[in-house]
């Protein structure tokens, strides 16, 4: 049996800090989730395998659902509840919702993070650009066509 580590660690999330008592191992998804009760960010796979969990990092779009808590010790993370706060999120927002890029929505989360991270970092991507940036997140409802669509809109809007 393995042992139980207990550490605390320091996050800001959407803005506000949380310090968090959370076992070192337990993945940031469920801190999310299970102890601040931000439900936006879904979890889907466990494996970093299909996107759902992601979130921004640092201005970075990164899974949540394998890496421990404590490696997010001092950063800046927002979730799909804080998105809408800035300009950018806003604006892919508008767009998922104008190309009706969702059908069950349970990607979709993930896929407008991935999307503001990607317009943040690379305002007018071309459609590789685009492509690799989705290419961690998986959608069983086959929506990447208009999720491709939603994107490009929200770079000429
Ligand atoms: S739940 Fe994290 S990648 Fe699937
Ligand atoms: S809209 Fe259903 S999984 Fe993507």
């Amino acid at each position: 049996m393995g042992a139980c580590h207990a550490v605390s660690v320091s996050l800001t999330i959407n803005g506000t800090r949380h310090d968090i008592a959370s076992d070192l191992d337990t993945p940031l998804v469920y801190v999310l989730r299970d102890e601040l009760k931000l439900k936006g960010t879904k979890f889907g796979c466990g494996l970093e395998q299909c996107g759902a969990c992601a979130v921004m990092v640092e201005g970075k779009a990164v899974l949540s659902c394998v890496t421990p808590v404590e490696v997010f010790d001092g950063k800046e993370i927002t979730t799909i509840e804080g998105i809408a706060e800035t300009e950018i999120g806003q604006r892919v927002q508008r767009a998922f919702v104008e190309e009706t890029a969702a059908q069950c929505g349970y990607c979709t989360p993930g896929l407008v993070v991935a999307a503001v991270a990607l317009l943040e970092n690379t305002p007018t991507p071309d459609s590789e650009t685009t492509k690799r940036a989705l290419t961690p997140h998986l959608c069983r409802c086959g929506s990447h066509p208009r999720v491709l669509k939603a994107i490009k809109r929200a770079t000429t809007t």
